[in-house]
């Protein structure tokens, strides 16, 4: 049985992970947050009611489990201080249950700046960003300029140091896009160091922790932010975030020894979506774009976006259980396909030059203009699957379809998702012992 396991986006982000990590949180001591920031937006809904959490790890609305955001994470103060009051506004209290890393970058807000000058002066090559500031903040940690968690709490005198040569080089960056913009250094001074007195207590050595944690035998999820292809490398560059958001990075992004790690769960939906520019071989533009999107509510739970709609596609798929390293596979948004005459899924992608056919997308490269999805049609069900626990309750055209995807990706399918709230589940293989 496993202590330790990762679950990530196995797409574009949005799959449930979220949904999923609360789950599970029933059966372990620590959830874990590891890259990624603000950008995020995780949703899960607890007996019909919605909580999104954007810093915080998912699991923290069980009273007993601890919350980490790890050393990968990049940090906006104001913004986990207004998502930490949100959720004392639910009753739900962090006392003791939310511990930081000292090595955490910041997000400031001429990364924000920034991040919205940029993507405004891209135009129609804009990345579609989610506008947070989070690509500036690791370029900074790239370039080793990041103010840190810790420089701010222990080193304020290098703190101040480094923040006005930051901001200096921020105004003259900004300057570029656009010269009304300024930073002010006395203002964002008097800011960063109100927050001090604020997250003192809950920074400790997270490393550490969670070191003597695993020793202890208590149990750990890693929460992956994101999904597989908007990682910085193996995703659909430059269309992509800031961080990696693989399975490796889990280790990285916490310090967690990687020999620790006992099983990946990748999440995905039985669709596909994504929020912002860049390509999307299976994208949907006919009505049953619009009957998954309002069906599945398909806006972004950052920025209210909608979402762009496909088919689920196996090309990606496959590589994202390469490159994760995946022990098994969680499926959303079943419901979600109820009342389609037929669905359909991407088997393999072909080259329009020459009829070559590729089945794992490639790493590097790749002339999008030059590929179509080659799909295979199944038929849908009339039935109505939300809320479903047992998979021999299932339509029989629902069966056949997750049997076929299963026998095509030969992966493990864990869990089947029937619904938004935390009990809309199918559990096919349990990951934890108790
Ligand atoms: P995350 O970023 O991966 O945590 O996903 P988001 O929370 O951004 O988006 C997933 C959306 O789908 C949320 O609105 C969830 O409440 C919802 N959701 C998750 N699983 C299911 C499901 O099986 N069916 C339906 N209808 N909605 C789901
Ligand atoms: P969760 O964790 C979906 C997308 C943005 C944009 C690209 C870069 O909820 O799955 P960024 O602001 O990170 O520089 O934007 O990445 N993006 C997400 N899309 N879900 C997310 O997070 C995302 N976080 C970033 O839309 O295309
Ligand atoms: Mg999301």
């Amino acid at each position: 049985m496993n202590n330790n396991i990762v679950i990530l986006g196995m797409q574009w982000g949005d799959e449930g992970k979220g949904k999923i990590v609360d789950l599970l949180t029933s059966h372990v001591n620590y959830v874990v947050r590891y890259q990624g920031g603000h950008n995020a937006g995780h949703t899960l809904v607890v007996n019909g009611k919605k909580t999104i959490l954007h810093l915080i790890p998912s699991g923290i609305l069980h009273p007993d489990i601890i919350g980490i955001i790890g050393n990968g994470v990049v940090v906006s103060i104001p913004n986990l201080i207004k998502e930490i009051s949100i959720l004392k506004n639910i009753n739900v209290s962090l006392e003791n249950r939310l511990i930081i890393s000292s090595a955490c970058s910041l997000v400031l807000d001429y990364h924000i700046k920034l991040d919205l000058v940029r993507e405004k002066f891209l135009g129609s090559n804009s990345i579609g960003t989610t506008g947070r500031g989070i690509g500036p903040a690791y370029e900074d940690k790239i370039s080793r300029r990041s103010l840190r968690i810790g420089d701010l709490l222990y080193d304020q005198e290098l703190f101040i140091f480094n923040l006005k040569n930051n901001v200096d080089y921020y105004n003259h960056l900004i300057s570029f896009y656009d010269k009304s913009i300024y930073i002010d250094f006395d203002l964002i001074k008097i800011e960063m160091i109100s927050y001090k007195d604020y997250i003192i207590d809950l920074v400790k050595d997270t490393t550490q922790i969670l070191y003597e944690s695993n020793n202890k035998k208590q149990k750990i999820i890693f929460e992956g932010a994101q999904g597989t292809f908007l990682d910085i490398d193996h995703g659909t560059y430059p269309y992509v975030t800031s961080s990696n958001t693989t399975s490796a990075s889990a280790c990285i992004g916490s310090g967690f020894g990687i020999k620790n790690i006992d099983y990946i769960l990748g999440v995905s939906k039985l669709y596909s979506t994504r929020v912002g520019n860049g390509p999307f071989v299976t994208e949907i533009f006919d009505e049953i774009s619009d009957i998954l999107c309002s069906k599945g509510n398909e806006f972004g739970s950052t920025t209210g976006r909608k979402r762009r709609i496909g088919w689920l596609d196996l090309v990606m798929l496959r590589k994202a259980i390469i490159i994760n390293s995946l022990s098994g596979l969680c499926f959303t948004k079943l419901d979600v396909l109820d009342g389609l005459k037929y669905i359909k899924i991407c088997i393999f992608y072909e080259k329009i030059s020459d009829g070559t056919r590729l089945s794992v997308i490639p790493t590097g490269y790749i002339n999008y203009n030059n590929i179509r999805p080659i799909y295979k049609i199944l038929p849908g069900w009339n039935e109505d699957t939300s809320g479903i626990k047992l998979f021999s309750s299932l339509p029989s055209n629902a069966k056949s379809y997750l049997n076929y995807i299963k026998k095509l990706l030969n992966i493990s399918i864990d869990i089947i998702s029937t619904g938004p709230d935390r009990d809309h589940v199918i559990i096919l293989n349990e990951l934890f012992s108790s």
